[in-house]
């Protein structure tokens, strides 16, 4: 614990806070700020007196109530202060707005093709299965140019697929994109010493997706003698030090393979310039709901995944995972991307929905219609979440869901065991944070 705290004072908490106990942990709510932090019963207990008195006089109250030695007090203590102020969970700190939308510099995700050279088991829109469409690319780096103008700024762009270096221009697409901050998302099956100069030259970071780290498991999702090919693709990308994001998607049949072999592989590697991330969460559509709907993931995923944050922090990997707080999320962040599928078709988010436009449109009109629909479902907006603790933390919901559930974005299908759910993602930050 860094600061100095006068013991002799009261701590200046937020006077309005909101309970919910979940399992061993108390998590204390201010929610117009909105903040949070997360306490065992002990902590708690120190916590509560602390509202009330000076910091010297919680500390003996909370003796003589615990009957704990004075060293566990002072250590008690000292978790309870460090977390309280690593959080600002302070009264004075005045909530801060969520920028408005039309300050927010969309950011883009093209999937360049649909088709895909793998078939694998949880792909969730089934690429180069149900369909094979292939974007007009001279058109998209048009449009690309145009929303650069528009906000006089470099972009954020994602392109994927499907695989996207099937698509027969995707250098020439990369080279005219490249003064953006650009991301490659790919299998990696086909870099090769003709594509990988241009890759270098154009692309900021390649993401590169594994799901099992042995071979055997590896292959299992992703087919034979694929496994060969990813590690000739990762040498490429480390030869020309381009920085590699790892996707690793734990799936019910890789969980174990990713919990006992990651760690391994990585120092295997001896790259520094890798980022890991780890997704959990299996979007149920596709291959996904034709292979994994019966199956449940293991029950301690989400320890599973706090115990390899912690060990992959160790060993230098960064992963950023940390939540913002004393911001008035107002939205769940529809229109604050542009996503072109292989159709032809953009969206204001990833959920794909009836809420689209078309590549023909001219594309500030989509901007605009983009800013507006955000404005328009804004959880101030939503009836239900007006008092709701949780509002500007959930910030309401995603809106696609409410619009399928609903028939209307700003009318919440919020459930008891979505708020659960919101809750226990609270403590998920947490452990993943500490
Ligand atoms: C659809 S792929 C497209 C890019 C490229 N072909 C690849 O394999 O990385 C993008 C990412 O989505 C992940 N993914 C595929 N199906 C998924 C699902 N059902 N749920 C969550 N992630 C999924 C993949 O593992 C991959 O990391």
């Amino acid at each position: 614990m860094e600061k100095e705290f006068d013991v002799q004072t009261k701590l200046n908490l937020p006077k309005e806070v909101y309970l919910k106990k979940i399992e061993k942990y108390t998590i204390v709510i201010s929610p117009n700020k909105p903040n949070w932090v997360v306490f065992d019963d002990l902590e708690y207990k120190l916590f509560d007196l602390l509202r009330i008195n000076t910091i010297l006089n919680a500390l003996v109250l909370f003796q003589s109530e615990t009957f704990l030695t004075e060293e566990n007090c002072i250590n008690i203590l000292k978790s309870v202060l460090s977390k309280i102020d690593a959080i600002s969970f302070y009264e004075e700190i005045e909530g801060c707005e969520e920028d408005d939308i039309k300050d927010i510099i969309k950011t883009i995700h093209i999937t360049v093709t649909d088709d895909c050279n793998l078939r694998c088991l949880h792909c969730y829109m089934s690429a180069g299965i149900v369909s094979k469409k292939y974007l007009n690319l001279t058109l998209v780096s048009e449009k690309i140019k145009r929303i650069q103008q528009y906000y006089n700024s470099k972009l954020d762009i994602v392109v994927s697929g499907g695989e996207p270096l099937l698509h027969p221009e995707i250098l020439s697409f990369l080279k005219e994109i490249k003064e953006n901050q650009v991301t490659l998302f790919t299998n990696g099956m086909l870099i090769n010493s003709s594509n990988i100069n241009v890759i270098s030259e154009t692309c900021d970071a390649v993401q590169i997706s594994m799901e099992g780290i042995s071979k055997h498991v590896f292959e299992k999702i992703r087919g034979k003698n694929t496994y060969d090919k990813f590690m000739d693709a990762i040498v490429y990308l480390k030869e020309n030090n381009i920085r590699i994001i790892l996707a690793i998607t734990m799936l019910p049949n890789t969980i174990e393979d990713i919990k006992s072999n990651l760690i391994s592989f990585l120092e295997g590697l001896s790259y520094k310039n890798i980022e890991v991330r780890l997704n959990y969460e299996l979007e149920m559509t596709g291959n996904a709901l034709k292979n994994f709907a019966e199956e449940k993931h293991i029950v301690n995923v989400e320890n599973i995944v706090v115990d390899l944050l912690q060990e992959l922090k160790e060993i230098g990997v960064i992963y950023n995972s940390k939540s913002e707080r004393n911001i008035r999320f107002n939205n769940c962040g529809i229109g604050a991307s542009i996503v072109f599928d292989a159709k032809g078709k953009i969206y204001p988010c990833n959920k794909l929905s009836d809420y689209h436009r078309d590549i023909s449109d001219d594309i500030i009109d989509v901007i605009k219609y983009f800013d507006d629909l955000n404005n328009n479902s804004s959880c101030r907006n939503i009836q239900g979440c007006q008092s709701c603790e949780l509002k500007y933390i959930c910030a309401g919901g995603c809106r696609i869901d409410n619009y399928i559930n609903t028939g209307s974005m700003i009318k919440t299908g919020c459930t008891q065991e979505f708020k659960l759910d919101q809750y226990k993602k609270l403590i998920k930050d947490y452990l993943r944070e500490n």
